[in-house]
């Protein structure tokens, strides 16, 4: 019976999630796994929302029972799964039908099946959903790319599903092809860097300051009650307070330092590089987990080299100036992440909403954060210009940067290593600075390659008088 409104393929931890919020917005969707026990396992669990859920065992069944034109969302881990189930999905599908990829994919690729999408005539949208499993659940952040008219068609169901800011929902089109996964990208760029520069903090409390989880958890939750109020400041207060239920210490003593990555930060690195971006804070910040996730290499150098002496000399930093650095350390990390949205825009001839991108990430993601909507504000007023340049955030900069920058000195004075933190007091510096020492390179480039030279004295391309 073709009776469901939608249909999804992929039900892992966010592709259920997203199916049950579906369902229990009204709408009726038939879902379908590759491994049956699994569609089988997820339905019976659906509880009262089964009345909406058509489970399917077979990719025909799935879309024989869709009202045409249909829409299928597939929740498959990004890569070379994606294209396959595009692949046998296609044939059985009709012109007018719609694909939806609404898992992580790198926007290259959602980029090229756009392109294919297009010559095989049938729709095909790239939609970054953001806010975890819980977000999926009961309202994710969603940024789609794609044809508008494709968009158009679904966008009652995403907005439906969406979390909500004073009552507007938090999905919206970006642009075409790509778009949505590439500001799906940038987001978890600035979500890497938002995470280091956190962690960072805890290591200034925790080995700096030698204060143990439960007081760390109070500081933080205390931090949520102003300015750095986010989600991500909250369940850091939450990891902190939790203790194991084996051993009553506290979970995050338990836990090896070793962080894992899926890549999309990583993507927004590259992708910065390919655009000539400064982001640095969050290619920091992707570096700093490359660096955790080696171990061994650590362990030995600390043997090899000794530790670091780590705990700051007493009164040299207070907790009101661990806020002031990570209100600082956050403002510019988010406008490295619109500055690459704005880099994007000029390169590709995009028109991603900036101010629009700011009031989606306000709710449901997992950078949304208070600052947001000032941010949504200051991006409206000027979408060009870099963030830091606004004079909200400028005055905020202009009170906090010298205390980033004490926090900054003396934890590297005692060997804390904060290369988050440290990148964006280098940035902020570099921003400010008008004579920089590029003038070497441009020197030195000419020296060994003859690539020519401005003068500020002179007009056009000038070379040196070199000795040799
Ligand atoms: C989100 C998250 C989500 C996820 C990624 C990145 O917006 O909901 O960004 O997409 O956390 O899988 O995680 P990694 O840390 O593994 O790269």
């Amino acid at each position: 019976m073709k009776n469901s409104n939608v249909g999804l393929i992929g039900l892992g931890t966010m592709g259920s999630m997203l199916a049950l919020n579906i369902a229990e917005k009204g709408f009726h969707i038939s879902v379908f796994n590759r491994t049956t026990e699994i569609t089988r396992k997820f339905s019976k669990t659906a509880g009262k929302l089964s009345e909406n859920i058509t489970p399917c065992e077979t990719l025909h069944e799935l879309v024989t029972t869709i009202k045409n034109p249909r829409a299928i969302i597939l929740m498959v881990p990004a890569g070379s799964a994606v294209d396959e189930q595009i692949g046998t999905l296609r044939p059985l599908l009709n012109p007018e039908d719609i694909i939806i990829d609404a898992g992580n994919a790198d926007y290259n690729q959602t980029n090229r099946r756009a392109s294919e999408a297009l010559e095989n005539g049938t729709g095909f949208l790239g939609i970054g959903v953001s806010g975890g499993e819980t977000g999926a659940r009961y309202g994710p952040s969603i940024m789609s790319g794609g044809s508008k008219q494709s968009w158009d068609r679904v966008s009652h169901l995403f907005e439906a599903i969406a979390a909500k800011y004073d009552g507007q929902p938090c999905a919206k089109w970006m642009g075409e092809e790509g778009s949505g996964h590439f500001v799906k990208t940038v987001h978890n760029g600035i979500e890497y860097a938002d995470m280091q520069m956190i962690a960072e903090i805890y290591g200034i409390m925790r080995d700096g300051m030698q204060i143990d989880a439960r007081e760390c958890s109070e500081v933080f939750a205390r931090w949520n009650n102003g300015s750095l109020k986010s989600y991500l400041i909250e369940i850091t207060a939450k990891v902190l307070s939790t203790k194991d239920i084996e051993t009553g210490k506290p979970i995050i003593d338990l836990i090896i330092d070793r962080a894992g990555q899926k890549g999309t930060g990583r993507w927004t690195a590259i992708e910065a590089q390919h655009l000539g971006a400064p982001i640095p804070i969050i290619e920091a910040a992707v570096a700093a987990r490359n660096l955790s996730a080696d171990l061994e290499t650590r362990r030995n150098g600390e043997l090899v080299f000794g530790p670091a002496p780590k705990i700051l000399p007493k009164g040299s930093l207070d907790l009101d100036d661990l806020e002031a650095a990570l209100i600082a350390g956050k403002i510019l990390c988010y406008a490295q992440g619109f500055a690459l949205l704005s880099s994007a825009n000029s390169t590709f001839s995009w028109t991603l909403p900036l101010p629009e991108i700011a009031k989606v990430w306000r709710e449901g993601c997992i950078i949304r954060s208070s600052m947001l909507n000032d941010m949504a504000s200051a991006l409206a007023q000027n979408p060009i210009e870099n963030l830091i340049f606004s004079p909200y955030f400028a005055n905020i900069l202009k009170s906090k940067s010298n205390t980033l920058r004490q926090v900054v000195t003396s934890s590297l004075a005692s060997g804390l290593p904060i290369p988050a933190l440290s990148s964006a007091l280098t940035y902020f510096d570099m921003m400010r600075t008008s004579r920089s020492t590029a003038n070497m390179i441009q020197a030195q480039r000419d020296y060994f390659g003859a690539h020519s030279f401005e003068r500020f004295d002179q007009q056009g391309a000038h070379h040196g008088p070199w000795s040799d």
